[in-house]
């Protein structure tokens, strides 16, 4: 058990203040599965791992950040916290300031959060409030809010965030030996392609385990990074990453830069093809997180890529189960059938041909 957490075991590796309490749900430790099947439908010549984030206790990536967030504020001796989120941040603050017993309030754009997301939060007890304004205008306002009151702000623009973060490229780094050649994730506000490339350098610096080019991946029609400037009214059916003025754009572009990789957009269908790829492995995730798979199918497609004998890790951040209702729109309902033998024969014979 000593070692189950983010904090129990890298904080040696994190920047925290000595007041930092740990308030852990023992988050972090998620699978890295091999997807030999897809690889080859992709191509092949290549290694494709999926570091399933959506394993962590909340169901997302944020519980890793989230961990150290609480922990620090808790350990100074705050009392409440406060984020913007698009359904994932709020749910893993409410469940970290809930075992912190610490007054969770979280603002989240009216009508856009998947079901699994808006029950999380209010599960755990948060004040959960609904703006009438995009993932952007709630940033804005929670920002000016913790600045005029006693409230920790747990967004990425938190630094302690990014530091919980970038655990998960020390985890790939030990389970693989090494950074692999190419990780592709999703960007929305951009606090975990910064924290993925935290993390690589500062284990290549220590190990030297290689740095990693990253494919940041955006939904085209919330494409910021890729457009070159704010888009005011982002839409895409991947609602976590609707977001048109990523708070940590630059170091996201400055990310991609630097390793050699890029930032590049997919489209919604290409995003919920990837989702159901996915799950036809086995891996049922919510729509933003096959963002980062569908960018490199794209690439792939295009000729842009050439992985032969490359390790590639693509990053899913959240789980399937935290948006259900994209499944009702995007597959075929069950068939209802009478309780009947024969009904059930025929329809088992027939679907089967
Ligand atoms: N994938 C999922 C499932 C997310 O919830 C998010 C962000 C991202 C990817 C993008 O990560 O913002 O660090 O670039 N969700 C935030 C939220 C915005 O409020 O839950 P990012």
């Amino acid at each position: 058990m000593k070692d189950r957490g983010v904090l129990a075991r890298y904080r040696h590796l994190l920047d925290l203040p000595s007041h930092t309490t740990t308030v852990s749900l023992q988050e972090g430790s998620t699978p890295l599965i091999p997807m030999q099947r897809l690889a080859a439908e992709l191509g092949g010549g290549f290694e494709l791992f999926v570091k399933f984030e959506g394993m962590n206790p909340t169901g997302s990536f944020k519980d890793r950040g989230m961990t150290a967030a609480i922990s620090e504020a808790a350990g100074r001796g705050a009392k409440a916290v406060i984020c913007a989120s698009t359904g994932n941040t709020a749910a893993s603050a409410a469940a970290y300031a809930a075992r912190a017993g610490l007054r969770a309030i979280v603002i989240i754009p009216e009508g856009k959060v998947a079901a699994g997301k808006l029950a999380g939060a209010v599960a755990y007890g948060a004040q959960v409030v609904q703006i009438q304004g995009s993932f952007d205008d709630a940033l804005n306002l929670v920002v000016a809010i913790s600045q005029q009151h006693p409230i920790a702000l747990v967004n990425s623009l938190n630094p302690y965030r990014l530091e919980g973060q970038k655990t998960a490229a020390f985890e790939i780094c030990e389970d693989l030996g090494s950074a692999p050649d190419w990780l592709c994730l999703p960007v929305g506000n951009a606090g975990n392609i910064t924290s993925y490339w935290m993390g690589f350098r500062q284990f290549h610096q220590m190990q030297n385990s290689g740095l990693p080019r990253i494919l940041g991946v955006q939904a085209a029609g919330s494409a910021p990074l890729v457009l070159g400037h704010p888009v005011e009214h982002p839409e895409t059916a991947a609602t976590a990453i609707r977001i048109g003025r990523p708070a940590r754009g630059e170091q996201a572009l400055q990310a991609a830069e630097e390793s050699n990789g890029r930032i590049m957009a997919v489209s919604d269908d290409e995003i919920l093809a990837m989702q159901r790829r996915l799950a036809a492995s086995g891996i049922w995730v919510e729509p933003a997180s096959a963002a980062g798979l569908a960018g490199l199918a794209h690439e792939l497609q295009a000729g842009r890529l050439d992985l032969k004998g490359q390790r590639v890790v693509a990053v899913c951040t959240g789980h399937g189960m935290k948006d259900p209702d994209i499944i009702a729109q995007s597959m075929p309902a069950p068939r209802r059938l009478p309780a009947c033998l024969a009904d059930l024969e025929a329809f088992i014979v027939e679907a089967n041909q």
